[in-house]
């Protein structure tokens, strides 16, 4: 039997096609058989795809801590789905947005919506990681297919891991693990104080941070500056809690307006000219951060992260030019590099199953093998962790004459996979 029949008579039998979009589809047994018969496979007449519709549920936050983040992701989604024009193993791509927001009751709220509402053959999205932990039962007991596509909590790749649920993005470990062995022993900085966002990713991140840095012989100088997360209110009291006098740098852990906010606030009172060091995970100087504070950023920060803006392969080159010729001269960041990674993840997996989905197994299995050249550099999943595997770059903040404020690669760990315990 030929694939297109084979997938035609699946969809029947799972009840995915009713009348409706049977004559959607346009095309009669008969005439799928013709065309089988013609040899034709993966066909896409002119009129565009003949199967039914693929409609993907995008979670994410558009408003709150978080909404930049969110508009990248969709952004760089928007803009590989746009290059494959919007369609993948005979199959219309259609998006369907909900608002993450922040609270974990609005993301549950958001993920309810387009899965009992809009009724979507797969979810992605998610951006912090209370609201990706908090629906993992909820899609895991549906086998909704899932790529989170930013929040790193461990979990997911851990304990929680569900062979649904699948992230290309990083998890809260991987950026900052390197980090600590960086520090301590290529910059030979060996007193530090913990910044961060008390919550979920912000320990996650400078525990792993610690692990490596205490390891090579250095030592965390407290009390740790925990800010409220979201952080709205006056920075001042945080910024005034760091020790300057006692401490050779920080490590730190924030994102979004939270990064915006408190690092005014340091430029400001003068905190991050006593610095001997900034360092911590990327997205505390990410492109979003220094787009929004310009001249308060910490030139010379050291961040660990999973790509950089002006990293040289052809990838990202092409991928950073045509994404600023799309939205209007906006940087890319790197939200906007998991947005683009995920959509072409989805479309591959679409096509090596030939928009067959109604077998999730044999979708989560294609997901799971699909591999490519990203802008980050080689993108491909770890079995084991249901995560993706790669380089850290070491990254410094720095007024490129070109880019404006950015992050310069020093140097770079390969392969770093997160340990799955
Ligand atoms: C997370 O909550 O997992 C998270 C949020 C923002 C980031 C990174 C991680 O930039």
């Amino acid at each position: 039997m030929s694939d297109e029949i084979e997938d035609y008579l699946n969809w029947k039998l799972a009840g995915r096609i009713d009348r409706r979009d049977f004559l959607k589809l346009g095309v009669s047994a008969a005439g799928i058989a013709l065309v089988a018969a013609c040899g034709g496979s993966n066909t896409v007449g002119p009129t565009g795809p003949t199967g039914p519709e693929f409609k993907l549920g995008v979670v994410l936050p558009y408003s709150g801590v978080y909404a930049e983040l969110g508009n990248s992701i969709t952004n760089g989604m928007r803009m590989y789905f746009d290059s494959v024009g919007n369609q993948a193993g005979n199959r219309k791509i259609t998006v369907v947005t909900a608002d993450e927001q922040v609270a974990l009751a609005d993301a549950v709220a958001a993920t309810k919506k387009v899965v009992e509402q809009d009724g979507v053959d797969m979810v992605a999205g998610y951006v912090s990681s209370p609201n990706a932990a908090g629906n993992r039962n909820y899609l895991d007991g549906l086998k909704m297919p899932t790529l989170i596509a930013n929040a790193g909590v461990n979990s997911l790749s851990r304990a929680a891991k569900s062979p649904f649920i699948y992230r290309t993005s990083f998890s809260n470990w991987q950026p900052s693990h390197p980090m600590g062995t960086y520090v301590a022993e290529k910059l030979g900085k060996k007193k530090i104080q913990l910044v961060y966002a008390k919550y979920g990713a912000g320990l996650e991140a400078v525990a792993a941070f610690k692990e490596t840095f205490t390891g090579s012989g250095g030592t965390i100088v407290g009390p740790d500056v925990a800010t409220p997360f979201p952080n709205n209110g006056d920075q001042t009291p945080f910024v005034q809690a760091i020790q300057t006098d006692k401490i050779d740098g920080i490590y730190c852990f924030m994102s979004g307006t939270d990064a915006v906010t408190f690092l005014k606030k340091a430029a400001e009172l003068g905190t991050l000219k006593k610095l001997g060091l900034v360092s911590g995970a990327g997205f505390f100087v990410e492109q979003d951060v220094l787009a929004a504070i310009t001249d308060a950023a910490p030139d010379g920060a050291i961040t660990g992260l999973h790509w950089a803006l002006p990293l040289a392969n052809k990838e990202n080159q092409d991928f950073v030019s045509k994404y600023s010729k799309k939205f209007s001269g906006r940087q890319a960041d790197v939200f906007a590099v998991q947005g683009f990674d995920t959509a072409r993840v989805i479309v591959e997996a679409l096509n090596a199953v030939k928009g067959n989905t109604t077998n999730k197994d044999a979708f989560m299995t294609a997901i799971a093998g699909v591999s490519f050249k990203s802008p980050r550099g080689d993108f491909k999943f770890d079995a084991t962790t249901n995560n993706v595997v790669q380089t850290i770059y070491v990254r410094k903040t720095v007024k490129d004459p070109k880019l404006g404020w950015t992050n310069q690669v020093i140097d770079q760990y390969p392969g770093v996979a997160d340990p799955g315990k």
